[in-house]
């Protein structure tokens, strides 16, 4: 653990009385272990849920509890809110999120955040029926418009044995926030543009009908936050909207398609602008003359009649200035190496990643996969089962050693 000096970043970060309050110890830690200075500041309910002295003794420093009454520090929130480089509450109950919303300063938590300049970072935890209230999302919604960053919850399992939205989003999460706010997203790709696909195309029949395919555009959008959070400007091609982490939101351009053509379109127009294109869409590879009016059941079957789509990637590849590097994907059923490997060959990509699509916990639906990385003749590795987020990891960092090769 580096040890942080109060000279680190500071983070106070305030824990809130809910059940989740225990995670703030991993909060802690994580924290620590990124080299920040971590100020604990516990509300009266939070002490219910955790003692202090557990993130007294993970923390960089004591925790404060109170206002008032502390000799060392006569006006603590306002030590700590100008000290602060970064204002962390996790767990955010709905009660502190209220009184943050009216700009209360009625403990030592609230005060602080009045006292401080420095960002804030609200987790909230609870339960998803008191999430889903109106006043709950209105007074966040308030806080966002000031400038606060709201990260999570998660949906998964709650206390009492319930189930949900509104479980504290993961520390480890909350800690990468963290760094990318403090670090002003700089990393590996800083200064560099990646356009990355996602989703599955959608070919029309007629004014209803499309052909589509299983993509849900989890790799994709994967690929285009891990860029993101390491210092790239993102433009994310794709078919299907999902969530992105709200403080990438800005970094992170969503251009929507929905066909081959409008894909390629999009793509060719964008890649003058790109330092590296990740192909994680599913690109149909037949397209259909679309017919002008609703297909009737009475004229019988509708009319296929498929015409070969253009292979973007190719496209892109024939394109290309020196040094940009393209990824493609194949998705296979079964073993996907040999075909990965012919596609690295034929396609004229930088990195051809396989994966076998029916394969459990891999593919389309899944949140994780497990792929094989194609880089060269004979260079092929293979990743166990894991993580969208964590297969974009070793896929960006092939392609850094690449842009670092070419520079
Ligand atoms: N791709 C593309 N344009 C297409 C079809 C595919 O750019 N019309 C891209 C995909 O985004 C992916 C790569 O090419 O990055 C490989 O896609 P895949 O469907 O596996 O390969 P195909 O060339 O279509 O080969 P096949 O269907 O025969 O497996």
């Amino acid at each position: 653990m580096p040890s942080a000096t109060p000279e680190s970043p500071r983070v106070v970060l305030g824990v809130t009385g809910g059940v989740a309050a225990y995670k703030s110890a991993e909060i802690v830690r994580g924290l620590r272990r990124a080299g920040y200075f971590v100020s604990p500041v516990m509300t009266r309910d939070a002490l219910k849920f955790l003692g202090a002295a557990t993130l007294s003794a993970l923390a960089s420093e004591p925790v404060r509890t109170e206002l008032y009454g502390d000799a060392s520090t006569p006006s603590p929130h306002t030590y700590l809110g100008q000290s602060a480089d970064l204002v962390l509450i996790a767990p955010a109950t709905a009660h502190v999120i209220a009184r943050l919303a009216l700009g209360l300063a009625d403990d030592l938590l609230t005060a602080t955040v009045l006292a401080t300049r420095a960002p804030l970072v609200i987790c909230p935890a609870m339960h998803t029926e008191m999430w889903e209230q109106p006043s709950v999302q209105a007074n966040l919604q308030t806080l966002r418009s000031r400038g606060a960053l709201v990260v999570g919850p998660a949906s998964g399992p709650l206390a009492n044995g319930d189930e949900g939205t509104g479980r504290l989003e993961e520390p480890e999460r909350i800690v990468e926030v963290v760094s990318a706010v403090l670090g002003g997203y700089r990393g590996p790709l800083s200064g560099r543009t990646v356009l990355v696909s996602a989703g599955g195309t959608r070919e029309a029949l007629d004014p209803v009908r499309v052909v589509t395919n299983r993509s849900s555009g989890r790799q994709g959008y994967a690929l285009a936050e891990v860029a993101a959070r390491r210092g790239a400007r993102v433009i994310l091609v794709t078919t299907v909207r999902r969530d992105l982490a709200p403080d990438l939101l800005s970094r992170i351009e969503v251009v929507d398609v929905e066909s081959a053509r409008d894909m390629r379109d999009a793509l060719v127009g964008r890649l003058v602008e790109a330092d590296v294109v990740v192909m994680a869409a599913a690109v149909a590879d037949f397209t259909f003359d679309p017919h002008p009016v609703k297909w009737k059941r009475a004229d019988g079957p509708v009319p296929m009649i498929p015409r070969p789509s253009e292979d973007i990637v190719a496209s892109l590849v024939e394109r290309r200035r020196p040094g940009q590097v393209i990824v493609g994907f194949a998705a296979e059923t079964g073993d996907p190496e040999v075909a990965a490997r012919a596609k690295w060959r034929s396609k004229g990509v930088d990195l051809m990643v396989g994966n076998d699509v029916t394969a459990e916990g891999a593919g389309f639906e899944s949140p994780t996969n497990e792929v094989v990385i194609v880089s060269g003749e004979g260079a092929a590795e293979r990743l166990s089962r894991r993580g969208k987020a964590e297969v974009a990891e070793v896929i960006l960092t092939k392609v850094e050693g690449l842009l670092a090769r070419g520079d």
